[in-house]
């Protein structure tokens, strides 16, 4: 069994900090998303294939550095290609059936179970749905018989959705369901491909626990949560000499002496947050400085952001490299 990840997405909704960093790549509670994804990846599968593309190089050596339980290979796309397209061009050697994954969803799921009901049932492919309230966004699934997907329409008006379950971006296909792609331009594999797939029997694998994707603002902050309630976020508790609640996800190199959490924090490598700041249900990416009595609160701060003194930072994104507020205060 091999998995094909797809990767090559350019994550707008989460600019301006991917214009330097791949979403992938942003860490939740500790831990880069992409590899949030990989825990989902049963150990035993023979090959991780990612279908890379927009800044696939910082994607690749990322992977290089960060040990996996499989090999990875990468295969980038000269330009985008879509999500089937994407597919398509990391077709070659993949297994039948294989294993395929979003790299920007959070949840837990019992793949190998998936992949053994899929082969009990038979069919084409089983796809992991998802009950949300808000459908817009998604691809919505109508359910007949033994959970059998009878339709299957992408990002519909409301009073045109069949149900409430929707494609959570996991799933197990058949080999031959690579042959149904065009090649050599841009797919989407959930429009143009999976409704003509329905007559050889597609199969829903309920999601019962729980499921985001991290695309939006929002969405990464929920899905943050959600992966520290669910204990992936490491030992919580806050930095050394730091006050508050917790949990925070401290990388190497953090400095926070005196400064306050609360709720739901993630520091990348080398972050500072000097005496008497507060940050909550936030994330601070690498190399962040957060100056004295400021406060940062459900807000995505991109790689060597510095906010400076009683700044107040609130639902706000910032890229990399920006300055909030006026010059340094004295003594800083
Ligand atoms: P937005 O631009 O904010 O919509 O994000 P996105 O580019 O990641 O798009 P979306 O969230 O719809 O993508 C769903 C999944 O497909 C993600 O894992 C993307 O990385 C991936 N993806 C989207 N477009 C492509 C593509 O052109 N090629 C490949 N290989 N993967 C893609």
């Amino acid at each position: 069994m091999k998995a094909l990840v797809l990767i090559g997405g350019f994550g707008t909704r989460l600019r301006p900090i991917t214009y330097t960093v791949p979403k992938q790549l942003i860490p939740l509670a500790g831990r880069s998303m992409l590899y949030h994804v990989f825990d989902l990846i049963p150990k035993d599968v023979e090959e991780v294939v990612l279908a890379t593309g927009y800044k696939a190089e910082v994607v690749d050596a990322f992977v290089r550095q960060h040990p996996t339980p499989w090999p990875v290979r990468t295969v980038p796309e000269a330009e985008p290609l879509g999500t089937g397209g994407g597919m398509k061009n990391a077709s070659a050697g993949l297994s039948d059936p294989f294993y395929l994954l979003n790299s920007d969803v959070v949840t837990t799921v019992d793949l190998s179970a998936m992949l053994a009901l899929h082969q009990h049932r038979g069919g084409i492919g089983t796809m992991a749905l998802a009950e949300v309230e808000d459908t817009r966004p998604y691809g919505v699934a109508a359910l007949g018989p033994d959970d059998r997907i009878d339709a299957f329409v992408e990002k519909p008006e409301p009073k045109d959705a069949p149900s409430h379950w929707i494609n959570a971006g996991l799933a197990v296909w058949a080999g031959s369901v690579l042959d149904r792609i065009p090649s050599g331009r841009p797919v989407s594999f959930e429009r143009e491909v999976v409704p003509g797939l329905l007559p050889e029997r597609l199969y829903a694998f309920r999601l019962r626990k729980y499921w985001d994707d991290a695309g939006t603002p929002e969405r990464l902050l929920r899905s943050q949560q959600l992966l520290f309630d669910d204990g992936r976020g490491g030992r919580g508790g806050v930095p050394a000499g730091a006050f508050g609640s917790g949990p925070v996800a401290v990388a190497r190199g953090v400095r926070a002496e005196g400064a306050s959490f609360g709720k739901y924090v993630t520091l990348g490598e080398d972050v500072t947050v000097e005496p008497g700041a507060h940050i909550e249900n936030s994330i601070l990416m690498a190399g962040t400085h957060v100056e004295k009595e400021a406060v940062v609160l459900g807000s995505l701060l991109g790689p060597k952001v510095l906010v400076r003194a009683g700044q107040r930072v609130v639902g706000q994104v910032f890229g990399e490299g920006a300055e909030v507020g006026g010059p340094t205060t004295p003594g800083r």
